[in-house]
């Protein structure tokens, strides 16, 4: 596995801290790495490190609002639960998930939407409208749902919420 420098030293510091053993990479994205490590009871789990704060933090903070709302599914997609995290070594440990899936809220605000002006949330759906195609309406829907737990995801990509294996 080709991990950065950056997260080895957290990755160790993590899995021994939470008796977790590495099993494999899971997906590499612009905020993080993401490792599939296997715990006590032999179930695996992913850890999420990132690699800036704030963005660590928003993404926490919208797990921690998914676990006090008891939610597992959105639309009939599976999100990840929320298992552990670390504040010092930026690291989120979550289930791991099977598409239908909607994850990563590294680009997520709680409570008010990002205050991009008209224009911008005017590119923002053209362009999201392009990326999902014909499952652009579902999205809205999904994007929809989270809104009314107070969770507005402004990062929205056919990676990050996928409805098939090869999408
Ligand atoms: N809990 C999970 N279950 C299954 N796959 C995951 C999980 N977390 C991450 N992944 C995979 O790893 C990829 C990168 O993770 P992601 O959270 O999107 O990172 P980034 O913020 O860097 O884009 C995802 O697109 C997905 O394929
Ligand atoms: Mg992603």
């Amino acid at each position: 596995m080709d991990l950065p420098e950056s997260i080895e030293s957290r990755l160790k510091t993590y899995t021994e801290l939470r008796k977790l053993i590495v099993v494999s990479g899971l997906g590499q994205g612009t905020q993080g790495s993401v490792v599939v490590c296997s715990n006590l009871s032999q179930q695996h789990v992913a850890v999420k490190f990132h690699e800036r704060s704030n963005a660590y933090f928003r993404e926490r903070d919208v797990y921690l609002r998914l676990s006090d709302l008891e939610i597992t599914h959105v639309q009939g997609l599976r999100v990840p639960i929320l298992v552990h995290f670390d504040d010092d070594l930026l690291a989120i440990e979550m289930t791991i998930v099977s598409p239908p899936f909607c994850l990563d809220f590294g680009g997520a605000y709680l409570d008010r939407p990002p205050d991009y002006t008209p224009e911008v949330w005017r590119d923002w759906r053209e362009q999201k409208c392009e990326d999902f195609e014909e499952n652009w309406p579902v999205v809205q829907e999904i994007l929809a749902e989270f809104e009314s737990f107070g969770i507005y995801i402004a990062d929205v990509n056919p990676g990050n919420i996928r409805f098939r294996n090869n999408t």
